[in-house]
């Protein structure tokens, strides 16, 4: 057993905590507020190469591994989830998905310049979108339609709560085919935000993750090429399973991220504050709270890698990535209320970081899949 990070992916872990310290600390707090989306920070990301970290360099990417990426997303989250969750969904869901299961022209076309982030000099990032008004959990209940016309889809439906929604320049729209079939007549198709019938609806007020692009979008009658379908007919379901499974090592990192962004503004605040005459990391409660968080923040570091680790050396890393998510999630939530205690009266104002991290915790505990759906995946895998 090997604990010990390369050369390389200790340079990537590098980079990234300096572009999370100079770049987004910053404004974090006015965007968050604002609900303005990063744009110039997504924009930096795709120079470093972590819009599409683990894309071959022939498409466009940085041709780095899956530990690489858990370690970036880590160092971002500390200080800004809303920037490391636009880059999760198009390293994750977006760019793996069209890598591993596109056709020679649809990397050509969509994988490379959404890989970069770029096209024309201007961003260019994609959307997953499979959750709809009345399929969250339940997502084999796809009301999107994609009616067979011979040489185009005909799509028709509502995707909600979509990351990068408004500002994503291609969409991966899962959408039933075959009713019949039930999830084996979903197809997964990709759509251009330019296409005429695509409406892009109002942004959500979100609790956290705010300065994220998140929307409502509505296909009317859009016509999308046969082509522009992803693997055989009704393999969409599988592939948005199968993509999930990779996306949820990136949103464990997030939580890992803000679970361990949480523990250091706390470490350092619990230096510095004074109470009943000496620092308050001198009180046994605050050094145990300290301690507990440390412990869980390493076991759910632990976690991520395993899966990225799994990932990368070809295994199959299903039941260990939803491991990765509830564990991280969870203790994201559960450190970052730790952290708002810890800075008492100041942990509950804007300018100490921990109150977002808190609002920005709950979101990991519902996207890319509920905990409870996490659970599902795990007992199955375990119980089969
Ligand atoms: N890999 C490959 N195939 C899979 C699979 C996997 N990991 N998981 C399921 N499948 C296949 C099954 O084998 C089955 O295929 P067959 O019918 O051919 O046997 C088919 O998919 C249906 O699977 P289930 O019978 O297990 O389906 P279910 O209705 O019981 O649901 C579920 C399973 C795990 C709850 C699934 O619906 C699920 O993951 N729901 C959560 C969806 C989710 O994560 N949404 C997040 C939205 S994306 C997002 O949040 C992005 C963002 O913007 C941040």
């Amino acid at each position: 057993m090997q604990f010990q990070l390369s050369e390389e992916q200790l340079m990537i872990q590098q980079a990234a905590r300096d572009f999370a310290r100079q770049q987004c600390l910053p404004g974090v707090i006015e965007r968050d507020e604002k609900q303005q989306f990063p744009k110039e920070q997504i924009l930096q990301l795709a120079d470093l190469g972590f819009m599409g970290m683990m894309v071959d360099p022939a498409y466009g990417g940085a041709g780095l591994d899956t530990v690489s990426y858990v370690l970036a997303m880590e160092e971002i989250s500390k200080v800004d989830a809303s920037t490391s969750v636009c880059m999760s969904v198009n390293n994750s869901l977006v760019c793996y998905g069209l890598q591993e299961f596109g056709t020679e022209q649809q990397k050509q076309q969509y994988l490379t310049p959404l890989a970069r982030g770029k096209k024309d000099n201007d961003l260019y990032i994609g959307a997953f979108m499979l959750s709809e008004p009345e399929a969250g959990s339940d997502a084999t209940s796809q009301r999107t339609t994609a009616e067979d016309k011979g040489d185009y889809y005909l799509l028709n439906g509502t995707k909600n709560w979509i990351t990068n929604g408004g500002t994503a320049s291609v969409y991966l729209v899962m959408a039933q085919t075959d009713p019949s079939k039930g999830s084996r007549g979903i197809n997964c198709l990709i759509v251009e935000k330019n296409w005429p019938g695509v409406v892009v609806a109002a942004k959500e007020n979100k609790m956290g993750i705010r300065a994220s692009d998140t929307h409502t979008v509505m296909f009317n009658d859009v016509k999308v090429p046969k082509e522009n379908r992803i693997g055989a007919d009704g393999f969409g379901f599988t592939f948005a399973m199968k993509t999930l499974a990779g996306g949820r090592i990136g949103i464990a990192a997030q939580a890992l991220g803000i679970a361990s962004g949480s523990l250091e503004f706390s470490t350092a605040y619990a230096k510095t504050r004074k109470a009943f005459g000496t620092e308050i990391m001198n009180h046994q409660i605050i050094a145990f709270k300290l301690a507990d968080m440390a412990t869980r923040v390493d076991a759910a570091r632990l976690l991520c890698l395993k899966a990225a680790w799994q990932k990368d050396n070809g295994q199959d890393y299903t039941i260990s990535s939803s491991m990765a998510k509830v564990f991280s999630s969870e203790t994201a939530m559960w450190a970052s209320t730790e952290a708002v205690q810890i800075h008492g009266g100041y942990g509950y104002v804007k300018e100490y970081h921990v109150e977002r991290l808190m609002r920005d915790a709950k979101i990991t505990q519902i996207y890319e899949g509920t905990s409870e759906v996490q659970r599902i995946v795990i007992s199955r895998g375990i119980l089969k």
